[in-house]
């Protein structure tokens, strides 16, 4: 009899991983008609970040972006439920949502480009964006990151609010760690986005965001994390179309909805448009120029996403074609870091970055950053760095800067950049350990004299 019951216990278990491995359960395979969920959260209006700070992170099991902390400092939040026909006469609500089926389909079989719009397609292709890759790339992702970045891209998956810093939201197409070079546009129009170079984003997901929950991915081989970053972008382009609509819907504002912002000087037009074709090689540069206005002012949510593809596509495109230049180590290679190097690092150091990276970041002051969630500019004597520790990833923090968190770019001076840009990397290096700083270096950061100063009761 006592067989009997433990048979009876044992049994509806293993009907029920009987049933759980038949169906699937396990496999996380999406239906193809799946479709991605429309955007429901704030559009945080950030053109730059606010001065006041946030008064701390967001306790475990909030959102990272704490709607009444931004308000509070006067920040703008757009709320896509209340989103109006206006200014727009046709039913652009359904136009947009159509529009982002088109061109990016659904998750379970991502692509794109319309099949209409073969152009794009073009431009997909030559970004490695291709079908298959996409849905290799959106396979991968269903098992390694939507539990933390989301479905979309929203970065509010299943694991998301107990992790600090929360997960990327990628749909507003903005990253940290680039290492392009900048394209110079003259005053008066909006700057080019800062777009990774695919090398970028496959290092984050090589090496995974130290100190972050973000994990590395090294052991699925390049491919696989070629697949992803494919991937990403597909999410993140789709996802900063739908942004850019709505942010221009929820502000009534067509302007939001040009490409290019209409100066009164006909020859700075000339001159964008000649650098976007060069730069982008965008059109033919010899057009004529209200033509090409007329062409970048959207007149419908259809022709405006098509445009703005296919600009998003070749500005990743021309990234990739332009890494941020890397100057010569200008000191004896495999020797240990000069102490003059490392001198001349600390001076600048102390000219540009300790407003943000106070007390050398051990007290920094929290910051928001472009999506609205908070940020503390790093801890720099704990040789912890997210986007990379080589040499070189330091060198293109501070050429470069992190842009969504606006830490600029440092100013490295006119005489000898290179070598300035390079004491700085040498000093960040030898920050984090003692007895690598020349006594006089050491001193002001870690000597008696920094408590006296109240730095650090
Ligand atoms: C355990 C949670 C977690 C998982 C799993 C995860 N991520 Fe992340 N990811 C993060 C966090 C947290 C950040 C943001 C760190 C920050 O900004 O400080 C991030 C940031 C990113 C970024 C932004 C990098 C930049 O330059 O700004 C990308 C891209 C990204 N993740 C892609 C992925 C992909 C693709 C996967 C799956 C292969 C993945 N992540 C898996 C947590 C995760
Ligand atoms: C306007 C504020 C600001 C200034 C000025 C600033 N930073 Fe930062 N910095 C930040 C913020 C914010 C972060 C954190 C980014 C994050 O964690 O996502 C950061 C992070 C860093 C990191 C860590 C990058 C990583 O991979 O984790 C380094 C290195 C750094 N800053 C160096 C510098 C240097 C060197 C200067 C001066 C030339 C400087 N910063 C000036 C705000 C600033």
């Amino acid at each position: 009899m006592p067989q009997m019951q433990s048979n009876v216990t044992w049994f509806p278990a293993a009907l029920l991983m009987a049933l759980a491995t038949l169906s699937g359960c396990g496999r996380v395979e999406w239906n193809d008609d799946l479709e991605y969920p429309d955007r429901t959260s704030s559009i945080v209006v950030l053109d730059k970040p606010p001065d006041q700070a946030p008064p701390g992170f967001p306790l475990p099991g909030r959102p990272a972006v704490v709607p009444e902390w931004l308000t509070a400092r006067g920040v703008t939040l757009l709320n896509p439920a209340s989103m109006s026909e206006k200014p727009w006469s046709d039913n652009w609500k359904n136009t947009l949502h159509d529009e982002l089926i088109s061109h990016f389909a659904t998750p379970g079989k991502p692509r794109l480009g319309a099949p209409d719009a073969p152009a794009l397609t073009v431009l997909a292709n030559e970004l490695g964006l291709t079908e298959s890759k996409l849905a290799e790339g959106a396979r991968l992702y269903r098992r390694l990151c939507v539990q933390c970045h989301g479905m979309s891209g929203d970065g509010v998956g299943a694991s998301s609010a107990w992790l600090s810093p929360a997960p990327r939201d990628l749909r507003t197409g903005d990253f940290k760690f680039i290492s392009t070079a900048e394209h110079k546009l003259p005053s008066g129009f909006q700057p080019l986005k800062a777009r990774p170079r695919h090398e970028d984003l496959v290092r984050s997901l090589r090496s995974g965001l130290e100190g972050t929950s973000m994990p590395s991915f090294a052991l699925l081989g390049d491919e696989s994390l070629e697949a992803i970053a494919a991937y990403v972008l597909h999410l993140s382009i789709r996802g900063e179309l739908e942004f850019t609509v709505m942010n221009g819907a929820l502000r009534q504002d067509r302007e939001t909805l040009q490409l290019v912002t209409k100066s009164p000087e006909q020859e700075e037009l000339i001159r964008y448009k000649r650098l976007l074709s060069t730069t982008l090689e965008w059109e033919d540069p010899e057009a004529d120029v209200d033509d090409f206005v007329a062409k970048q002012s959207s007149p419908s949510i259809k022709a405006y996403a098509e445009k703005y593809i296919d600009r998003v596509l070749r500005e990743y495109i021309a990234a990739n074609k332009n890494p941020l230049p890397v100057p010569a180590y200008p000191y004896p290679e495999n020797q240990p870091l000069p102490a003059t190097s490392i001198t001349a690092g600390h001076t600048l150091f102390k000219a540009q970055c300790v407003n943000c990276h106070a007390d050398y970041g051990r007290q920094s002051d929290l910051r928001f950053d472009i999506w609205g969630s908070v940020v503390r500019p790093a801890n720099l004597t704990q040789s912890q760095y997210k986007g990379g520790r080589r040499p070189v990833d330091l060198y293109y923090r501070i050429a470069r800067g992190i842009p969504p968190c606006a830490m600029p770019k440092a100013n490295l001076g006119d005489t000898d950049p290179g070598r300035a840009g390079w004491d700085l990397v040498n000093f960040l290096q030898a920050l984090p350990h003692p007895d690598q700083l020349p006594s006089d270096v050491r001193e002001q950061v870690y000597g008696p004299s920094r408590i006296k100063l109240g730095a650090n009761p």
